[in-house]
């Protein structure tokens, strides 16, 4: 139970609807996708297969293994994260049957694809086969179809039929079987289809031979047929429809430090990461893991415009990742990286008739994509990024006259820079205080685009205080949304197998998601967001201010809109008070994000922990009474009238 205090006029809010109104950016709420902690490689990339092509132990060119390390030439090293380079595969025989798997380089499928994994039998026993345990299990849900694609090749044309299961981890119950008949000769790609006969979120594929011999494979790949917007080579719809429910005004990608890379050839390269799967060429990451660009450019754009938001393409500078000692491109070089941005925005924007808008349309969407924004870079800095920079943004200026272009840093010398990319990570004392910085900020200056932040630090993995400093914070971004155009609250996804950074906003695993308190703030502002900001004033007690409250009307329907957090331990009934205006409708609806113990997290086996309740609420003329809960944050949309 949560304790009332009754002092109402000390905590008082002033709304007046005739004061001075500012405009709040329509794109002020959007979202940053990066692939770090699993987020689209086992993630919202809907494949089931882990390490489906066996280029798991592909190193960016210039880096080597040292030991369980990845090494770069500059010094950096990474964890090695896979046990093998069949990571993710295994042998099943039972029942004295006798074989091996390896992976082999030799005639490999394409040129892009330089390894498969080879099974050789001697004796078939009562079972042989390869199997694949997905990420960390794969889902398999009763009734749901699954789609199984793969290439195989054989010597000497010998053939063999294929049986196709998914099972549970250790093969005692079986939930779907199929077989692929005369599977052998050259590389060829096969199909089937199988239908789960029960669920399991830890079930494994099994593809088993009928006789001695030796057979390759390459690309295994197995999806469930739904997929979001049921797009082939697709996203989770789960986790895809979550970020849809946030009605993001744009979506960044792909990141993030993965546009810099440990070194510049393992850059975040889009032109790797389109067309045939077959043929992408991904990388690991330097999260630590493999990424097979299977989610890439192409399916990002199609994401975004399947939600209505507008892309945000971060390239590279070049230069690497800064904080993992930049590699930088020589003046030389320059003009390939400055290149391969002008190439990214044409397979995006161009014409079908261009030449990246011809490989866009031969990929399935002659139209352009919504891509509305450009970053150059993410988080480098110094002298050699300004040079570059000013070359970048001269390059597209020229050819995209109205296209944002976003830069890492402020102005320096003769630098145009129309909007400025600021991150901050904080406490949630600091994050709350972070909330005023932009009241007295230059507004002579570029605009700004909080790219990322969020409350990561004594918060947990994620509570509801870290929850409630970000509602804080984004009120401050209202407050001053004339000079903060943009945010997104980074990092969006973890897979809580593999959590590279310590606090993230929506965690899953095979088949279920959790979204933290800090998602439903997000959703909650994107969705609550009014068109114009009324002068709003929170009169409390003194001391450290515990009420943080703003007001703002949607234009056309005069629905005026409060948001209020209660940092408080205690519940506290305040006195909402509007002047300036004629009447007020008598119907309200309130919704509340809250829980006695701030702390509180959202997890996979709880997920409902914090999350937001709506209900209506009377509404007795311009003054009246709201209770706010004790750590919560309270949304109330007075209908206009
Ligand atoms: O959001 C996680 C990381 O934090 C991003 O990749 C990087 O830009 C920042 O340092």
């Amino acid at each position: 139970m949560t304790q009332k205090n009754n002092e109402h006029e000390d905590w008082r809010l002033k709304i007046d609807a005739a004061g001075p109104r500012k405009a709040i950016s329509p794109s002020l709420y959007g979202i940053f996708f990066e692939d770090i902690n699993h987020a689209g490689e086992g993630g919202l990339y809907a494949e089931m297969v882990l390490n489906r092509d066996f280029e798991i132990n592909t190193l960016p060119k210039g880096a080597h293994w040292a030991g369980n390390l990845l090494r770069t030439a500059g010094g950096w090293h990474e964890r090695k994260w896979f046990s093998h380079e069949l990571h993710g595969w295994s042998l099943v025989a039972r029942g004295g049957a006798k074989g091996s798997i390896r992976q082999e380089s030799e005639n490999p499928l394409n040129d892009r694809n330089p390894h498969s994994m080879r099974l050789r039998t001697s004796a078939v026993g009562e079972r042989i086969g390869v199997a694949n345990g997905g990420f960390w299990g794969m889902d398999v849900q009763r009734g749901k179809w699954y789609e199984l694609s793969f290439y195989a090749r054989t010597e000497r044309d010998q053939t063999f039929n294929l049986a196709v299961t998914l099972e549970d981890a250790v093969g005692k119950q079986e939930y779907a079987r199929a077989t692929v008949a005369d599977v052998g000769g050259p590389w060829k790609q096969y199909r089937c289809s199988l239908q789960a006969s029960d669920s399991d979120r830890a079930a494994r594929l099994v593809i088993a031979v009928d006789r001695v011999g030796t057979i390759w494979f390459d690309v295994v790949s197995l999806f469930p047929r739904e997929t979001f917007r049921n797009r082939p080579n697709g996203l989770r719809a789960d986790i895809a429809q979550l970020l849809a429910d946030m009605k993001p005004a744009f979506v960044r990608f792909p990141g993030g430090a993965v546009v810099g890379g440990l070194n510049l050839d393992n850059r975040f390269q889009w032109k790797n990461s389109i067309g045939d799967i077959s043929r992408r060429q991904g990388t690991m990451n330097l999260w630590g893991y493999y990424s097979t660009y299977g989610l890439g450019y192409h399916e990002y754009l199609q994401f975004c415009e399947d939600i209505g938001a507008d892309a945000m393409f971060v390239c590279n500078p070049g230069m690497s990742d800064g904080y993992r000692i930049a590699e930088v491109a020589s003046a030389q070089e320059l003009p390939t990286f400055i290149q391969e941005a002008m190439d990214a925005l044409e397979y995006a924007l161009g014409p079908a008739d261009s030449t990246w808008g011809r490989q866009r349309a031969a990929n399935g969407h002659p139209a352009p994509f919504p891509l509305k924004y450009i970053e150059i870079g993410n988080e480098a800095g110094g002298g050699a990024y300004l040079e570059h920079y000013q070359q970048f943004y001269a390059a597209i200026r020229d050819k995209y006259p109205t296209l944002g272009i976003i830069s890492n840093q402020r102005p320096d010398g003769d630098a145009t820079v129309e909007i400025v990319d600021d991150h901050i990570y904080a406490n949630p004392r600091q994050l709350v205080q972070a909330a005023g910085k932009f009241d007295t900020a230059d507004r002579n200056g570029p605009a700004i685009y909080v790219g990322e932040y969020a409350c990561a630090g004594d918060v947990g993995q994620g509570n509801l205080t870290a929850a409630l400093a970000e509602a804080v914070f984004l009120m401050g971004l209202e407050r001053n949304s004339d000079l903060v155009k943009m945010s997104s609250y980074a990092p969006l996804l973890f897979n809580v197998n593999d959590i590279a950074w310590p606090v993230n906003m929506i965690g899953f695993d095979s088949g279920r998601v959790a979204p933290r308190s800090s998602y439903y703030v997000q959703r909650l502002f994107s969705r609550n967001r009014p068109d114009e900001l009324l002068a709003t004033s929170m009169i409390q007690p003194p001391g450290d201010p515990e009420v943080f409250a703003i007001a703002g009307i949607k234009r056309e329907s005069g629905e005026i809109i409060i948001k209020a957090v209660n940092l408080g331990h205690v519940a506290r009934t305040i006195t909402v008070d509007i002047a300036g205006i004629g009447s007020l409708a008598s119907r309200s609806e309130v919704t509340t994000l809250r829980h006695d113990d701030p702390t509180a997290e959202n997890t996979l086996d709880d997920p409902d922990v914090a999350v937001p309740v709506t209900s209506t609420l009377p509404i007795a003329g311009k003054k009246f009474m709201l209770e706010l809960g004790a750590n919560s944050l309270t949304i109330l949309r007075i209908e206009g009238k």
